[in-house]
């Protein structure tokens, strides 16, 4: 759901939507495009310097155009799926951010009616319905609206047509639009960072309503296509702080997603009558995926320790034994794997070179290769033979906050359609889906107390060491939390087995080695408990994360950071949120770079 930015107005349009479109570019994205009236839309994969080096906008004195920078999410970047888009005429041009859930449905409708299409991409049914809606209508807000009527999704849409030269009509539903009010001059855009440099009067759509542009003004309309009078507003200046919406750092508004992530993640893919997850990306290995008798699943840093949760989730839940290997060790080991091993890789860029090849390999191997991936069309989604996208939106921040939860709700689709696919009755897979559409509101619960997390990191901050210890579904996230606090505030941390503690970590804890004890009520808790009482006995402080309303875990722990209930497959979702939020702050109490931490980099791409 990228970049969006159309101007109306006295000037020639072309510098000022490159313009816009290159201030979203934090944003991150895999390709741009834009159509100027009285010009050929022009489009190019890679940066928004390639539309301008892409020639034919030179010659363009069009005063009215549109521009987008895509992050895919049905069909590959590539030229033809570039936005905008048009319908069969070439008289219509889209761009849009989103996903249009019942796009397959609607585009066999559209092709049986005789509409031929040009790109992969869900996007491209809006401009065919448009250009349906208009033989009908023939106006273009009206044509637009009756289109939407058709459309299941999310969606900020900015629509031209070549024969209305100066007119913007622009639509809103779960994706951001903003309006920017100029003197005889409009704007759209996605999100206001793009617009403040020519005005700070500002106007949010809201879902469902749509808004006509044109040089002279704009008129809004809400959902039932009433004309609303609604007053703009002055916008903030500031562009940095508007692009991170007015979190400090995009770690922060990255954590802070979460509750969108899950909206995202889970769209259209869980099945509460079935009690099944649909995961269209899987659907042509499914009965590969039936004969599967054993789960590879490769992965480095934060993925790594996603698919360590996700062991748990489908050994006990699906039955299907699970091994999980970091990917720069299985590459190198001649791993005797069977021809009904699958490999899976988990990876947010896509492109992390160990991960990659190990997909090679599994390949070489002739194994089934699957991928959990957050970039579309990114080289290890290609490689893989199926997979599953994260949809969790681009992830600035160097550390893994959004991306890891979205992983583990993934595995919670996949082990719910692996389970019913195997020993896993309606009722369990039902239950399951029941806690998981409870998350959002426990999320929520979650962000409400978080100034208690930032007390206690406030607490701790000249702390060199931290021991992170859990058990279960809880043993990754010891190491996932030590991983956020490693990689944000240079501290040393180290992840362990709660149950390790005897067997030598005990030795280290003194009054100025902490430990961070992951101790949900489940069903280990009361072995969590021990190992707390242990190490307070030893004068050793212990920051620890429990359930709500447990008041013995109170006594005992020196802190304690309370989470929601939930049955135990979920409990990591929640548990990891006051772990990323903890490290968080520990990096700004320090004062450090929080979003780009010395020595990494967003994707480590080489060996
Ligand atoms: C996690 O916070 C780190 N950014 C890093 O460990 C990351 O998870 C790892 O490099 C894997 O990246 P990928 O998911 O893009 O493959
Ligand atoms: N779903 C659309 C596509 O894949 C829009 C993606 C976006 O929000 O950039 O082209």
């Amino acid at each position: 759901m990228c970049g969006i930015f159309g101007y109306t107005g006295k000037k020639k349009a072309v510098p000022i939507l490159l313009q816009g479109i290159k201030t979203l570019e934090y944003r991150g994205y895999d390709s741009a495009g834009i159509f100027v009236s009285g010009c050929a839309p022009v489009r190019a994969v890679g940066e928004v310097k390639n539309v301008e080096g892409a020639g034919g906008l030179t010659k363009c004195v069009g005063k009215a155009g549109i521009a987008h920078t895509r992050w895919a999410t049905h069909g590959v970047p590539s030229l033809r799926n570039t936005h905008p888009h048009t319908d069969c005429e070439e008289s219509l041009y889209i761009v849009h951010n989103g996903i249009v859930e019942n796009y397959k449905e609607l585009r066999e409708r559209l092709e049986n009616s005789g509409h031929s299409f040009k790109s992969d991409t869900d996007t491209e049914v809006l401009a065919h319905l448009v250009e349906d809606a208009f033989q009908k209508e023939t106006n273009l807000h009206r044509a637009l609206v009756r289109a939407l009527k058709d459309v299941r999704g999310t969606y900020g849409i900015a629509l031209m047509h070549k024969d209305f030269a100066r007119e913007i009509v622009v639509a809103r539903m779960g994706s951001p639009i903003v309006l920017g009010i100029g003197k005889g001059e409009q704007f759209v855009a996605s999100d206001p960072s793009a617009i403040i440099r020519h005005t700070d009067t500002m106007l949010y759509l809201e879902d469902g309503e749509t808004a006509v542009l044109s040089p002279g003004g704009y008129k809004i309309f809400s959902s039932g296509n009433k004309t609303l009078n609604r007053k703009p507003e002055k916008v903030d200046s500031d562009i940095g702080e508007i692009q991170k919406e007015g979190f400090e750092h995009f770690m922060l508004k990255e954590i802070m997603e979460a509750k969108d992530v899950f909206d995202a993640t889970t769209r259209g893919r869980l099945d509460l009558k079935e009690g099944v997850a649909h995961l269209g990306g899987i659907k042509d290995v499914e009965e590969k995926l039936q004969n599967m008798k054993r789960l590879v699943i490769v992965g480095c840093g934060s993925a790594y320790y996603a698919g360590m949760v996700g062991k748990y989730m489908i050994e006990e839940h699906a039955g299907v034994p699970v091994d999980v290997e970091i990917a720069s060790e299985y590459r190198y080991r001649a791993a005797p794997d069977q021809k009904d091993t699958v490999v899976l890789a988990i990876s947010q860029s896509g492109e992390t070179a160990d991960t990659l090849a190990c997909i090679k390999e599994a390949k070489r191997k002739g194994l089934l290769t699957l991928g959990i991936v957050n970039v579309v069309g990114s080289t290890i989604a290609r490689e893989s033979a199926a997979g599953v996208y994260n949809h969790a939106g681009p992830e600035v921040s160097v550390a893994s906050t959004k991306a890891f939860i979205s992983q583990l709700i993934v595995l919670v689709l996949l082990t719910l359609y692996l389970g019913r696919q195997r020993r896993m009755g309606i009722g369990e897979g039902r239950a399951i889906i029941d806690e998981l559409m409870k998350l959002p509101s426990k999320i929520q619960r979650i962000f409400d107390g978080r100034d208690a997390i930032e007390l206690v990191a406030n607490k701790y901050v000249l702390n060199r060491d931290f021991l992170y210890v859990g058990r279960k579904y809880n043993f990754a996230l010891a190491y996932e939390g030590a991983l956020k606090l490693k990689e944000v505030s240079y501290i040393h941390a180290e992840g362990y087995g709660a149950g390790e503690m005897k067997h030598g970590p005990l030795a280290m804890i003194d009054k100025d080695f902490p430990t961070f004890a992951i101790s949900p009520k489940d069903s280990v808790y009361e072995k969590n408990i021990s190992n707390i009482e242990e190490i307070r006995a030893r004068s050793g402080k212990v920051i620890a994360l429990g359930t709500e309303g447990d008041m013995l875990l109170a006594s005992l722990a020196t802190d304690v950071i309370y989470v929601p209930k939930t049955i135990e497959m979920l409990s990591p979702i929640l548990n990891v949120i006051p772990l990323q939020l903890f490290g968080y702050y520990m990096s700004v109490a320090r004062g450090l770079n929080v979003d780009r931490p010395r020595n990494l980099a967003k994707a480590v791409t080489v060996e």
